[in-house]
């Protein structure tokens, strides 16, 4: 903001339309993004962000608009704000292959942590009807989706709790997709309390610094990857 006002300051020109300021600051924002070597996707957000703001402003919405999209998104990304995992989901080809997964490895306990709507629990139970399936999921709105999807299947148990306060000793397979920010950290908790033998897959983003035993690779629109880790 500093950078756009010594701007305008000095080419009093500039100051005549509002849209000339507004894309003054877009570009120096911008600008600072790069000097500061955010994510490249930072760059179409500084620049489009004021003058959607001002467009919208326009359209003289109620403010009630405003607030309740705020809170719709914070029931959906709750926790995101901290810089924790947002939401998004597996796709069928990646619940398929699980499936086909816990199914050789005749698994009793499957555990998705962070579990979103249930994209991964709900066909999972379906398929694994003797399968205890435990999803975890801490955002209000997902997990309320995820307990109505669930709620005919006497094998899934729904916890809406923090995925750090399980114990993983009793799983024979654990499911994660989460984020990279936390891997370190979550793969140090998988060595820690997962029985040996049994068997740790995180989908997209692997564990910092451990081999894993194999990477599958789904034919799904993201290319996604299963990096699967044996205990
Ligand atoms: C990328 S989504 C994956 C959803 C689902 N597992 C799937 O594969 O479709 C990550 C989910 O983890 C949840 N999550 C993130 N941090 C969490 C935490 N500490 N405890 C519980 N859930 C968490 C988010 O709310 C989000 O729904």
């Amino acid at each position: 903001m500093t950078f756009t006002m010594v701007l305008a300051w000095a080419s009093p020109l500039l100051f005549h339309g509002v849209l000339r300021l507004v894309l003054i600051q877009g570009i120096a924002a911008a600008l600072w993004s790069v000097v500061l070597r955010q994510p490249y996707w930072w760059i179409p957000i500084h620049l489009l962000f004021l003058p959607l703001a001002i467009a919208m402003l326009a359209l003289q919405l109620p403010s009630w608009l405003y607030l309740s999209a705020m809170l719709l998104l914070a029931l959906v990304f709750w926790g995101t704000v901290k810089g924790d995992v947002p939401l998004f989901l597996s796709s069928h080809a990646v619940a398929d292959a699980l499936a086909a997964m816990v199914e050789r490895e005749n698994a009793a306990a499957f555990a998705d942590l962070g579990a979103g709507v249930g994209s991964v629990a709900v066909p999972l139970a379906e398929r694994h009807p003797v399968m205890k399936v435990e999803a975890w999921e801490r955002a209000p709105l997902p997990w309320l989706i995820l307990a109505w999807r669930s709620r005919g299947l006497a094998n899934v148990a729904v916890n809406r709790a923090n995925l750090w306060d399980s114990d993983l000793a009793g799983y024979n397979v654990v499911f994660v997709f989460l984020s990279p920010a936390v891997m370190v950290e979550l793969g140090d908790k998988v060595r820690r309390e997962m029985r040996p033998g049994s068997l740790f897959i995180s989908s997209s983003f692997p564990v910092p610094d451990w081999p894993p035993e194999s990477v599958l690779q789904i034919a799904d629109r993201r290319g996604t990857r299963l990096f699967c880790y044996r205990i």
